[in-house]
């Protein structure tokens, strides 16, 4: 869900535009566009790629010279990127322009409904219905502001709305639900932008919009009304940020603030594919080999880092919902086996960016051996999206800490959904959804203590090593947050199953080597109460992440972090937060850079 930039004032509009679309980029996006309504028509330009290459294509000429205008760099959710899918995005007569952040959830039988009425559709994307909707109510004879709101109130999902009516240039238009969106105020001149960023240098005082707020934006004007079309009262705000700051909102860190998106991104990630009073999950992007799916034997998961890890809670996940055996490989490993295949199997690649080298060459060896390949993306249009020939999108936004946090319980979240949808028995389909539709607040109890991490950091910040141990949902869980510390605190940190801790690592443990045990109430705690023991018979401090209100952890662990109850299968949902939060802290306290690990990259395009 990415940028969106609009201004109305004494000066030309282009220059402010893109300007404003740069301060947005670090958000990560694909391609971008602008409309700006010049001499009674509205011109409109699109292009894949960088911002600069829009903005090369407009340098010469001397068109776009209006004073009102509107721009985005999009995230692509619906419809791959291309100039086509680019916004904004236009009626049929060429006099409502959109640009939009979010989801249309609805857009499909939108769209058929409209192509019934006659109009004629350009793109792929969910958002090209929103200037078509209000062109319909248009020419039902209704006035634009009436047109609008009607429109609003048809759309189910998220969105962020500029608009532009070319018969109305005097207006800026803006509509919210759900995705961010804020109104500067400025000295005859007004802007709007998806975040605060894209307005440093231009003003200080802004206006956030709230959901089910429309606002009509004039030069020196501003109104804000509710879907009710009842004026609303609203607040100037005055930003003290710098860009950088103003891109992470109130956060340090993109790491920090990606942790806390957690609970949106498990929403966004079942948002309009879960339906728990049907006993239904509705995954799109699964829909065109749905048949061939329902005669597959076998799942093999191929992945790398923390994607691989996701895997791994897949395989438990898959064998129990589904009754599907389900192998994991490193993607960089399968590349190079000679394990058998039959026809039976299907691949699930999992991969945030999209681009990791080692799962694409997994992917092609599969297709080679004719195996259907099925993706768990969440960068809209990446290669892995496009090579795999079907898949799930996470619609988690862009990752920008190089350790991925928030992608991972996207990727939990659609694996769960995964395994009900390909599940044969739906007895428990209900029971799970329920408790899927309750994991994002959870998650928000979880980071409303995160300062008893922030303090438990101090106290095992020095520490070289550590030893991380699960069971069974929580073995993968271990091996995630001993990355998450590795990659983050530059500590030594090994993962474990717990049982198997006794047969070689145990030897490690002293009181100089912490154990951070991860023992939430479920059908193994008892086994890893015992392990638990064995590690304190040896003197070694113990950190568990323990089910709230479970006293028997108190006889054994130094310190203890509880997290709410949930169904053993989303326990990594959970027990997965205070591990990321924690290896953020202890590699804040020791001085290092959070977001830019040394030695890594975001995607890892080599082999
Ligand atoms: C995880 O924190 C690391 N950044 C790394 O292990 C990452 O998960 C791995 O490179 C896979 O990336 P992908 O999900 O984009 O394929
Ligand atoms: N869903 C819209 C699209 O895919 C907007 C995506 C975004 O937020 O950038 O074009």
């Amino acid at each position: 869900m990415c940028g969106i930039i609009g201004y109305i004032g004494k000066e030309k509009s282009k220059p402010v535009l893109i300007n404003g679309l740069k301060a947005l980029e670090y958000r990560g996006y694909d391609s971008a566009g602008i409309a700006i309504p010049t001499n009674n028509k509205v011109e409109v330009r699109k292009s894949v790629g960088q911002v600069k290459v829009l903005e090369k294509s407009l340098a010469n000429g001397n068109d776009f010279n209006g004073h009102l205008g509107i721009g985005h760099t999009r995230w692509a959710t619906h419809g791959s990127p291309s100039e086509a899918n680019a916004h904004p995005h236009r009626d049929c007569l060429g006099r409502v322009f959109v640009v939009h952040n979010g989801i249309i959830e609805n857009y499909k039988e939108l769209k058929g409904y409209l192509q019934n009425q006659g109009h004629n559709f350009l793109s792929e994307t969910d958002t090209e219905v929103v200037p078509h909707l209000i062109e319909n109510f248009l020419n039902s004879g209704k006035d634009f502001d009436t047109a609008l709101f009607d429109t609003l109130k048809m759309i189910k999902g998220a969105y962020a709305l500029a608009i532009i009516d070319a018969k109305n240039p005097e207006i800026l238009y803006a509509a919210k639900l759900s995705s961010p969106l804020v109104i500067g105020v400025g000295s005859g001149e007004n802007f709007l932008a998806s975040d605060p960023s894209a307005l440093v240098g231009k003003t200080k005082d802004v206006i956030y919009l709230n959901d089910g707020e429309i606002a009509k934006i004039k030069q020196n004007n501003i109104s804000i009304t509710n879907l009710e079309k009842q004026e609303t009262p609203f607040e100037i705000v005055r930003l003290e940020w710098d860009l950088e700051q103003a891109q992470k909102g109130d956060f340090p860190h993109f790491m920090l603030k990606e942790i806390f998106e957690g609970p949106e991104v498990v929403r966004s990630a079942f948002r309009g594919r879960i339906k728990s009073e049907e006993n239904l999950v509705k995954l799109g992007g699964l829909e065109q080999v749905a048949n061939e799916l329902k005669q597959v034997k076998r799942l093999l998961i191929l992945a790398c880092g923390t994607s691989y890890y996701a895997g791994l809670v897949g395989e438990y996940l898959f064998e129990e919902i589904a009754k599907l055996p389900t192998e994991v490989h490193f993607a960089s490993e399968f590349c190079y086996r000679n394990e058998p295949f039959d026809k039976g199997t299907a691949v699930i690649a999992i991969s945030q960016s999209g681009e990791t080298a080692d799962t694409l060459s997994a992917i092609q060896k599969s297709k080679k051996h004719g195996l259907m390949t099925i993706g768990i993306v969440n960068t809209v249009g990446s290669t892995i999206a496009r090579e795999t020939e079907a898949g799930v999108y996470n619609h988690a936004g862009p990752e920008i800490g190089v350790a991925s946090t928030k992608a991972f319980l996207s990727q939990l979240t659609i694996l769960a959904m995964m395994a009900i949808y390909l599940s044969k028995d739906k007895s428990s389909t209900k029971v799970l959804l329920e408790e899927l539709e309750k994991i994002p607040e959870k998650i928000k109890i979880i980071l409303t203590q995160s300062a008893k991490l922030e303090k438990l950091a101090e106290k095992y910040k020095d520490y070289e090593n550590f030893l991380f141990v699960g069971r069974r949902y929580n073995y993968p869980v271990a091996l995630e947050g001993a990355l998450k510390l590795k990659e983050i605190s530059y500590i030594h940190a090994e993962g474990y199953g717990a049982g198997e801790m006794k047969h070689g690592p145990i030897a490690m443990i002293s009181q100089n080597f912490p154990t951070m045990a991860i023992v939430p109430q479920n059908s193994v705690s008892e086994k890893m109460f015992s392990n638990l023991e064995e590690i304190k018979a040896r003197k070694g401090p113990i950190f568990a992440i323990a089910t709230e209100g479970d006293e028997k952890i108190l006889e054994l662990a130094n310190d203890i972090f509880y997290i709410p109850k949930t169904i053993e299968l989303f326990e990594p949902l959970l027990t997965v937060v205070p591990l990321q939060l924690l290896a953020y802290y202890i590699g804040t306290k020791r001085g290092f850079d959070v977001d830019k690990p040394r030695n890594l990259a975001k995607s890892v395009t080599v082999e």
